[in-house]
């Protein structure tokens, strides 16, 4: 394979060196999906707290500034047109990991003994992030728990869009309220997780660069 091809698809194998200037570190496919990921959260996630507003679990509602779609109707035109996308673009994210191998080599193992050691670091902010092409072990598992996150928002979602159609979705989650705080619980552990993975992105800006260029020079 070529080093243009590589550089669009990467399949799996993050430690290419294009004219021994260049490491390729996020191809192509990885920085669109995980573009088109984040820009589709943001609305889901905005607009599903106005959906929220019109019917408020707790005793608070979002703020109307921040919260997407004008009215409910249009709320809910915005959320479930992010709900395509979102979709689509994250069963071609997991399939292109799946069948390349990376989720293997980039993901596990996890060591949990490690993990402790790190999040320790983390929390005073001196967590290194040297190599970019290395997820360390506390993002191994962040980014393992908001997957199986997403997948919970999805199915419960899938359960408040289309009740009756998922009867023993409906049943496995506690019923249609139950579904409800799940689905909630599931949207406020996502914002939970993007907070604390923009204060990561901020103590180590380099990894913001090669996530939007994919590439970083040699050093
Ligand atoms: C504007 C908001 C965001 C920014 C600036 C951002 C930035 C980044 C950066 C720089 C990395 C690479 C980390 C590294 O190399 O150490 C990354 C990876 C990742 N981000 Fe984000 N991110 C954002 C939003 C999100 C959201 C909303 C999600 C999920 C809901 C997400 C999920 C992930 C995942 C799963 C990875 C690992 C991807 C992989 O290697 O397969 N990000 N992000």
């Amino acid at each position: 394979m070529g080093a243009a091809a590589h550089f669009l698809f990467g399949w799996g194998t993050p430690t290419v060196m294009v004219n021994n200037q260049q490491v390729i570190v996020h191809p192509l496919w990885l920085r669109a999906t995980h573009w088109i990921n984040a820009a589709g959260i943001l609305v889901m996630v905005s607009s599903g707290w106005r959906i929220y507003n019109a019917s408020p679990l707790f005793p608070f509602r979002f703020p109307e500034e921040i919260a997407l779609g004008g009215w409910l109707a249009g709320a809910l035109l915005w959320h479930f047109a992010a709900m395509w996308l979102v979709a689509v673009n994250g069963l071609f994210y997991l399939a292109w990991n799946l069948l390349s191998g990376r989720m293997v080599s980039q993901f596990l193992p996890i060591s949990l003994q490690q993990v402790r050691i790190e999040l320790g670091q983390a929390l005073r902010l001196e967590l290194m992030h040297p190599e970019l092409r290395v997820y360390n072990a506390v993002q191994r598992l962040a980014y393992l728990c908001v997957w199986i996150d997403i997948a919970v928002l999805v199915l419960s979602g899938l359960v408040l869009w289309k009740s009756v159609q998922f009867p023993i979705l409906r049943t496995l989650l506690g019923g249609y309220e139950m579904a409800r705080l799940v689905h909630f619980a599931a949207m406020a552990a996502l914002v939970g997780f993007t907070l604390v993975h923009l204060v990561m992105v901020a103590v180590a800006p380099r990894s913001l660069l090669v996530m939007l260029r994919g590439a970083r020079s040699r050093s």
